[in-house]
């Protein structure tokens, strides 16, 4: 069997997920002592900032008894142009695992495509699969099951709401989308995921969250998008997650967020800060599901 990538949902069936997560699980319960990674190496390569998914991914790597490189793409001869293709094959004959987080989906692509090593996306413009594999474990933690759940969107048609889409398609619950007009998600990963599960969109919260069981949001302006940010802030009023809009989601609805967070943006500190949140359990599945991720990748 050739090497196994994680640059999208795509790369995992159905099975893989759910057996991602149980592994997680156990992980995270403490049962687990193995060392599939005891003289391996990670490397890390970011060209955007990172608190959660770089220091998951190294304490994850150390506690697999493996090692990890943090590789600032500003530090590296990426940042002075060098080409990925030339990179991913210099890189494979040191390292077992590459992670990377970067603009384009299409670099994480021509990295995998020239890596011979396993090559996990930690974060593009398009996806955040990493973040959904966490997301799926904090909603089978606190609800049970991902079987039936209606979970919705509030916000923007970013990286995160097309792993959204991606996650539901894979596994069939159902997904409301609410996004100012100009502001959808990727239009191929929504016609895809449509095709495979209920998938619904509008402009309207409300519409969105009536119900729901699972309420996410995220920034209004993601990394890269900095100058939009104040015209963004206008297209997005009325998009915040607040305790009047949680008022129309199912009474013991969970409220999810990647972060970071913007308070008083996206999402009120009351609702952050407030008992349906589980935001600081979300962060903590990023260690958890990765290391599991690593296991199945590069053990
Ligand atoms: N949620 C997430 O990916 O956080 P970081 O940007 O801190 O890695
Ligand atoms: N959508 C955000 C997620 C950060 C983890 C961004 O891309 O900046």
């Amino acid at each position: 069997m050739g090497k196994r990538d994680l640059l999208s949902f795509d790369d995992l069936s159905r099975q893989d997920c759910l057996d991602l997560l149980d592994l997680a699980a156990r992980m995270k319960a403490g049962s687990y002592r193995d060392l599939p990674l005891e003289g391996k190496t990670l490397a890390m390569i970011f060209a955007k900032s990172s608190t959660r998914t770089r220091v998951s991914f190294e304490v994850g790597t150390q506690q697999l008894g493996g090692h990890a490189l943090f590789l600032s793409s500003r530090d590296i001869q990426l940042g002075r142009g060098e080409p990925i293709k030339d990179m991913a094959r210099v890189l494979s004959r040191y390292v077992n695992g590459i992670m990377i987080r970067t603009f384009a989906q299409s670099d994480v692509e021509d990295l995998a495509q020239f890596a011979s090593v396993p090559v996990i996306n930690g974060l593009t413009d398009l996806l955040h699969p990493c973040q959904l594999l966490a997301d799926l474990l904090t909603i089978k933690e606190s609800l049970g099951t991902l079987d039936g759940r209606v979970v919705a969107w509030i916000g923007d048609g970013n990286n995160m709401a097309n792993s959204w889409i991606e996650a539901a398609g894979l596994l069939g619950f159902e997904l409301r989308l609410a996004c100012p007009e100009g502001y959808e998600p990727d239009h191929t990963i929504f016609e895809k995921g449509a095709r495979r599960t209920k998938l619904m969109i509008t402009e309207d919260p409300e519409e969105a969250i009536a119900g729901a069981d699972v309420v996410n949001t995220d920034v209004w302006a993601s990394m890269g998008q900095e100058e939009e940010a104040e015209h963004r802030k206008k297209a997005f009023a009325g998009y915040c997650v607040n305790a009047a809009l949680m008022a129309d989601a199912a009474p013991n609805a969970i409220v999810l967020h990647c972060l970071p967070a913007h308070r008083g943006e996206e999402i009120s500190d009351e609702v952050l800060e407030g008992p349906q949140s589980r935001v600081w359990d979300e962060a903590e599945n990023r260690l958890h599901a990765q290391k599991a991720l690593l296991a199945r990748l590069m053990g």
